[in-house]
């Protein structure tokens, strides 16, 4: 395990911009951007367009998709948002009257909604699980399940302030009381580890715009094997088995491609937005999942040492996702602190009495120097 050196060559982020803001929008790496500018200039000229492209894109992204989390190529589907994985996810999996849908306290929206409708629809009910004293979230988690459980929705840190969730041993524990397991990963994949074959998920939902550094409007789906044969959201022509054969498309087939194919979202051959994933994807794949992890591990702890000298707290490193930081802000924060700093080139969020601080390998020393700078003197107006 090494510690990755600072990468800001890699972006477009000038010097006296700090963004400490990838849980809201990660950057893209200028390869990326290259990438997708491109791939939409294919578009001036489609007659270079080949048949086989509709298929060459995906081909390449999919196994690149699966490494970051350690499945088979066979298990991904293409999404355009993780409301649409977990659509797809809901529909396949039916629950009987009476039981449980588990979610957490303050999860985010794409993540509820999709149970409130799915509860609604199969007379199922949905348990919103909070901590009480000091109780972890997993321990929360894990006391609600039980023979009722139908279905647990969550995370693997909390997006609000980063609390770590223990998705191995909720895992375990939805086995035991037959329960399926829906993850959204979106504030965690790329930057903290992540094997499927140790948590055993239904379904896992990644949108890739945050620490996949990727465009928006991209993302991906983890279906595990006993759901390959599932119902999909929409009923497209290219996951059909033959598809590449566009001369008989008119044969039509109830047959899909193999694995999770099936469940891609229409028109997923994006010819823009593919080459922009797959160069950020390949970025992460290349520095690795374990050492950015343990890049922003070690500055994030160094940063909260310095938070909590200013008397800032932040959850301790083992309760917390590594990559995440979200400082505790005192009562009498101006109410547009953000702003403020937003006005002075530092881009952080603000999600409830935490300040979010989400900083990359695009992040200089000086960024974090600026940084608590301004934020110690907004705080003591
Ligand atoms: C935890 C989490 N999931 C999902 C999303 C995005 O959801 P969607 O792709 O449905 O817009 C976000 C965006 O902030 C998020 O923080």
């Amino acid at each position: 395990m090494t510690l990755i050196p600072n990468q800001r060559h890699l972006f477009d982020i000038p010097d006296d911009v700090a963004y400490l803001n990838t849980a809201t929008m990660g950057p893209m790496p200028r390869s990326a951007v290259e990438a997708g500018q491109v791939g939409l200039a294919r578009k001036l000229r489609p007659w270079t367009i080949s048949d086989a492209d509709f298929f060459a894109d995906t081909e390449r992204v999919r196994p690149l998709l699966a490494r970051l989390i350690g499945a088979g190529t066979d298990g991904i589907a293409f999404i355009p948002s993780v409301s649409y994985g977990l659509a797809t996810a809901a529909k396949n999996l039916p629950l009987a009257k009476g039981q449980e849908i588990v979610v957490l306290e303050d999860q985010f929206p794409s993540n509820v909604y999709t149970w409130h409708a799915h509860a609604a629809a199969t007379d199922a009910t949905l348990r919103t699980v909070g901590t009480r004293g000091n109780e972890t979230l997993s321990d929360a988690l894990l006391g609600a399940i039980g023979p009722d459980t139908g279905l647990v929705a969550c995370a693997n840190v909390r997006w609000t302030d980063g609390a770590l969730i223990d998705v191995a041993a909720i895992g375990r524990r939805c086995r035991e009381v037959g329960a399926a397991l829906v993850l959204d990963l979106t504030q965690s994949c790329g930057a903290l580890h992540f094997d499927v074959g140790a948590v055993q998920p239904d379904f896992v939902a990644v949108a890739g715009y945050k620490w996949l550094l990727g465009p928006y409007a991209t993302g991906f789906l983890y279906v595990a094997p006993q759901h390959r044969e599932g119902a999909p959201l929409e009923q497209g022509w290219i996951t059909r088995a033959g598809a590449s054969n566009f001369a008989r498309l008119i044969d039509y087939t109830d047959a899909f491609e193999p694995g999770a194919q099936r469940f891609d979202m229409g028109e997923r051959s994006n010819f823009a937005l593919l080459p922009a994933l797959e160069a950020a994807v390949r970025q992460i794949l290349d520095w690795g999942v374990a050492d950015i992890e343990q890049t922003l591990g070690a500055r994030n702890a160094a940063l909260a040492d310095r938070l909590g000298a200013m008397g800032l707290s932040c959850p301790p490193a083992a309760a917390r996702g590594p990559h995440y930081l979200a400082a505790l802000l005192p009562s009498s924060t101006p109410p547009d602190l953000t702003t403020r700093l937003k006005g002075e080139n530092i881009h952080v969020s603000r999600r409830g009495d935490r300040l979010r601080i989400t900083q990359h390998l695009f992040t200089a020393d000086a960024d974090i120097d600026h940084f608590l700078d301004r934020l110690k003197a907004h705080l003591a107006r």
